[in-house]
C-alpha cells in the first residue's frame, strides 16, 4: 500500500485527495495545510462542489500544521504538493531529501533557477519527481496527441488553444504575480505545455496581454513560432464574466481532417475528416487528473509506463511562459 500525503488542502489538495482515494494500492494518511481552520474550511468547501461525491474522512487524516514534523513523522511513502506556485520549489526539494516521491502541481516553480535546483534535488535522489501537468493526460487531448503524432490524417497547418474563465475566486495569493506567474503562468501553462508537447520547443513566441484596471494581466494570447509555416496560437485568459463559466477548447486544422474539442458543447470532441462523416473517437476513461495520479502511482511502483512528461519538459513550459510575459511587456518577439 502507497502511503500518500497530501501537502496543501485547498482547490487542487481536495482534487488530489479524491484521485488517491479512488485509486486502489494507495492510501491517503495525512495531510499539511498550515491553515489551522482547514477541517471547518474543507467541509465548507466541499459542500460547495456541486456533485462531490463525498466528504473528506478526516477521522482517518493525521493533520499536520508544520511540514518539518510531517515529514518526519508522516511515514510516507509519497507526496502531493499541491501548494500556491511559489512554494513548489522548496516544499519538493525537501519531501525528495525527506526521501518520498513527489507529484508536484503545475507550474513547476515561477523561475528557471528554481526549476534547476528541483530538477538537481530529483537527480541526487533515487525517487519519482513529477509535474502535474494534467492536461496532457486529459484523455480527448492525449487521444488528439496520438492522431496527429501518427500521421494518420497528415501534417499540422493550423492550431489554436483556449482556456477562458474567471479568475480563481478562493486564493488572494492568485493575484500576486510573484507568488503564481499570473494568468499566463497560472492558467495558459497548460495550453503552453500542451503546445510544446505537440510540436516541440517553439523557435520564439509572440504575445499580447491585456491588463485588469487594477494592473494585472487578464488575458494573453501567443503566437508560437516554428521552422515551418505552421500557425499556432493558444489564448488564455480569466477576465471573462462569471455567467460566461469556463471554457478549454482547441480546433486542429491537418491535411485530412479538422480535429476540435470544446469543453462547454455536445458532443465536446469531433473528428471532422475530408472523407467520410464527422465522428467522436473513443477515449480512456477517467479525467486528467485521475490518468495523472494512476500515472504517477505506476512510475513509483517502478511498472515503467510510457513517458509523458519529463522535468526538462515541465521547466521548459516555464521557459516558454517566461518568453511569452517578456514578449508581452516589450512588445517584441522574443526567442528561445
Ligand atoms: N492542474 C490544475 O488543473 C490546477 C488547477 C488549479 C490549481 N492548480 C495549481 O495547484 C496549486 C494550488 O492551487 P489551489 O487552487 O489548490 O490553491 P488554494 O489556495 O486553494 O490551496 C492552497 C493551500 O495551501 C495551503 N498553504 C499555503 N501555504 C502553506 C504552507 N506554508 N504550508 C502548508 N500549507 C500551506 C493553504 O492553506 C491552502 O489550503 C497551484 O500551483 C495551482 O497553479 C492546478
Amino acid at each position: 500500500m502507497l502511503r500518500v500525503g497530501i501537502v496543501g488542502f485547498g482547490f487542487m489538495g481536495r482534487m488530489h485527495y479524491a484521485q488517491w482515494k479512488a485509486l486502489q494500492g494507495a492510501e491517503v494518511t495525512a495531510v499539511c495545510d498550515a491553515n489551522p481552520n482547514i477541517v471547518q474550511d474543507t467541509k465548507k468547501a466541499v459542500g460547495n462542489i456541486a456533485g462531490a461525491a463525498s466528504g473528506v474522512d478526516f477521522e482517518a487524516l493525521e493533520l499536520f500544521s508544520d511540514y518539518n514534523k510531517f515529514l518526519a513523522e508522516a511515514k510516507l511513502d509519497a507526496v502531493s504538493i499541491s501548494l500556491p506556485t511559489f512554494l513548489h520549489p522548496n516544499f519538493s526539494i525537501q519531501a525528495l531529501e525527506a526521501g518520498l516521491h513527489v507529484l508536484c502541481e503545475k507550474p513547476m516553480a515561477l523561475t528557471l533557477d528554481e526549476c534547476r535546483k528541483m530538477m538537481d534535488a530529483a537527480a541526487q535522489s533515487d525517487k519519482v519527481l513529477m509535474i502535474g501537468h494534467c492536461v496532457r493526460f486529459w484523455p480527448e487531448y492525449a487521444e488528439t496527441r496520438k492522431m496527429i503524432a501518427d500521421g494518420r490524417y497528415g501534417r499540422v497547418i493550423a492550431a489554436t488553444f483556449q482556456r477562458l474563465g474567471t479568475a480563481p475566486a478562493w486564493g488572494d495569493w492568485f493575484k500576486d504575480d510573484l507568488r503564481s506567474g499570473g494568468v499566463a503562468m497560472d492558467l495558459h501553462i497548460h495550453d503552453t505545455d500542451f503546445v510544446q508537447y505537440l510540436f516541440g520547443m517553439p523557435r520564439a513566441v509572440f504575445s499580447r496581454q491585456a491588463k485588469a484596471p487594477a494592473g494585472g494581466a487578464i488575458h494573453i494570447a501567443t503566437q508560437y513560432m516554428y521552422d515551418d509555416d505552421k500557425v499556432v496560437v493558444a489564448e488564455g485568459g480569466w477576465g471573462m464574466t462569471p455567467a460566461f463559466g469556463f471554457e478549454m477548447s482547441f480546433n486542429i486544422v491537418l491535411e485530412k481532417a479538422t480535429i476540435s474539442y470544446d469543453c462547454t458543447r455536445t458532443p465536446a470532441f469531433r473528428v471532422c475528416p475530408v472523407d467520410g462523416e464527422t465522428f467522436t473517437p473513443q477515449v480512456a476513461s477517467g479525467d486528467g487528473y485521475s490518468i495523472e495520479i494512476d500515472h504517477f502511482a505506476r512510475t513509483v511502483a517502478g511498472e515503467n509506463p510510457p513517458q509523458v512528461i519529463t522535468l526538462e519538459e515541465s521547466r521548459n513550459s516555464v521557459k516558454i511562459v517566461l518568453a511569452e510575459k517578456e514578449s508581452a511587456e516589450e512588445h517584441r518577439s522574443v526567442e528561445l
